[in-house]
């Protein structure tokens, strides 16, 4: 599914219906409804017009899908941007938000400990890939999604259900292509001129994975991508 918006405002409200319609049907049918938050800042109005809604917050279990090696109060931190925007504004259960752990001093050993909280959360063994209910993402300029950044191991693991980004030398902890692709819907969101030349080779038959990391993502379930007029002008001229 592609959808392009006049403005941020209308792609935010879209993105936000697309995202209610799925909570009753995943408690009904697993009994909590599971959401992957994007960084950035694409998706902080998103967050915002969450917080206004009145949702069913102890079934709702929120996760990351990338952060930056950086404590929770640091202004870069994914996990700061949602707590201040939705995540601390409202009533969640503490124990219904699974923060990817960026204290240690060694992402390697912090991954595996994300990796096996989620394996636990799921009641899945190593090797199986749970079904997140809805992964959200944002594209860089450069085609990267999550903290899969282009020509970096981490886009190349096929085994863990996280890994460790690099972004010009800093860490990242990430969730693994087969993670996402796992995923029940993956819901881009990309705004910006910017990102037009990343779009135009990520919707390009013969462009390479490894140089344009959101193409990998060809999740089992549903893939919607919500543009603005500025990013997904390039698409609708074809
Ligand atoms: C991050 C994000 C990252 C983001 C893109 C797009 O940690 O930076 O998860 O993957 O989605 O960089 O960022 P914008 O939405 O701000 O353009």
């Amino acid at each position: 599914n592609i959808e392009v918006f006049p403005s941020r405002d209308q792609l935010v409200e879209r993105a936000k219906a697309i995202i209610l319609d799925k909570i009753a049907p995943a408690i009904e049918a697993r009994g909590r409804f599971t959401l992957v938050l994007a960084g950035g800042g694409t998706p902080k109005p998103l967050y915002e017009a969450l917080a206004t809604e009145n949702l069913p917050l102890d079934k709702i279990h929120i996760f990351w899908g990338d952060e930056r090696y950086v404590a929770p109060d640091h202004p870069d931190s994914n996990e700061g941007m949602a707590r201040l925007a939705w995540l601390d504004c409202v009533a969640f259960p503490a124990d219904n938000i699974h923060p990817m752990p960026t204290a240690g001093n060694d992402p390697l050993a912090d991954s595996r400990q994300y990796e096996a909280e989620l394996q636990r959360f799921f009641q899945v063994s190593p090797g199986e890939f749970p079904a997140f209910d809805v992964i959200l993402l944002g594209m860089g300029d450069d085609a990267h999604t999550a903290s899969l950044f282009p020509h970096t191991e981490a886009l190349q693991v096929r085994d863990r259900l996280i890994a460790v980004g690099n972004k010009a030398g800093q860490p990242r902890l990430t969730f693994t292509v087969p993670l996402i692709n796992q995923a029940e819907c993956v819901l881009f969101l990309v705004t910006g001129a910017n990102k037009q030349p990343a779009l135009t080779q990520v919707f390009a038959e013969t462009a390479d994975e490894m140089a344009y990391p959101s193409r990998a993502i060809q999740p089992q379930g549903e893939l919607w991508w919500l543009f603005d007029e500025a990013a997904g002008q390039v698409l609708t001229v074809n």
